[in-house]
C-alpha cells in the first residue's frame, strides 16, 4: 500500500525504518511534554513487532517518506472502532529540522482521505496537550473542531496540564 502526495508518500514501515525513526526523533520542549523514548535495538524491534500485530486490525500506521525514500516520520489511524466507524489519529515528524515544512499537513490530508474513503470511518479524533501549539494549529488548519478539554488530564514534571480534544467528521470535509 502506498499513498502518494505532492512532496511525500506514505507506506508501511519496514524494520529498518522503525530503527531510523527511533534514532532520529527529537524533542521540542516548547510544545512537547514527554521526552522521546531513548533508542535501543530491542525497543525499536518491539515497536516494529507491535505495529505488525495490529496493522489493518485496530490501527493503520504508515511511515512518511520523502521523494528520496527517506523516512521522516509516521502517521497512524488508531483505535479503529468498526461499530461506531470512528478512530483516533497520531502523527510525528522525527527531526526538528523537518518540521514546519508542510510535511505533517500533507501526511494528515493523505491519511484522513484514506480513513474516510477507504476504511469507511465517519469520525476522527485527536488529542493534544495545551502546550502543543504546533499540533493545535495543525488540527485547526485541517478543519478539526475543538470539542472539549480534559482538565488536568496529564501529569508531567510536577504539573497538571489540560488535554484538548479535536474531532473531524466525514461531513465536515464535504462542507469545507
Ligand atoms: C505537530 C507536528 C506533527 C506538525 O508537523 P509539521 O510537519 O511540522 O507541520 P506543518 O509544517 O505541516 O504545518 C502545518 C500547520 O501546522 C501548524 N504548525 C506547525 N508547526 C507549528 C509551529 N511550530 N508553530 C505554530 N504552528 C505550527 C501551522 O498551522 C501550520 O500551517 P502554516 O505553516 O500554514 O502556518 C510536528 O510539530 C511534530 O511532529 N510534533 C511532535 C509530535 C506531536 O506533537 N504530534 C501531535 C500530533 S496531533
Amino acid at each position: 500500500m502506498k499513498l502518494i502526495g505532492k512532496e511525500i508518500f506514505l507506506a508501511p514501515l519496514k524494520q529498518k525504518d522503525c530503527h531510523t525513526l527511533f534514532k532520529t526523533t527529537e524533542y521540542d520542549p516548547n510544545t512537547e511534554l514527554d521526552r522521546p523514548v531513548e533508542y535501543t535495538k530491542e525497543k525499536a524491534d518491539e515497536w516494529y513487532e507491535e505495529i505488525q500485530k495490529s496493522q489493518h486490525k485496530t490501527h493503520v500506521r504508515l511511515g512518511i517518506f520523502t521523494s528520496e525514500n527517506e523516512v521522516v516520520g509516521d502517521v497512524a489511524i488508531q483505535d479503529i472502532d468498526n461499530n461506531n466507524h470512528s478512530a483516533t489519529l497520531g502523527l510525528g515528524i522525527a527531526k526538528l529540522s523537518n518540521r514546519r515544512k508542510g510535511i505533517g499537513y500533507e501526511a494528515m490530508l493523505l491519511i484522513i482521505d484514506y480513513a474516510f474513503n477507504k476504511l469507511n470511518i465517519n469520525r476522527l479524533s485527536a488529542e493534544t496537550s495545551v502546550i502543543n501549539s504546533s499540533a493545535i494549529n495543525l488540527l485547526l488548519k485541517l478543519n478539526f473542531k475543538h470539542e472539549g478539554v480534559l482538565r488536568q488530564a496529564k501529569y508531567c514534571h510536577t504539573h497538571y496540564y489540560d488535554i484538548h480534544i479535536f474531532g473531524l467528521l466525514k461531513e465536515d470535509i464535504k462542507k469545507a
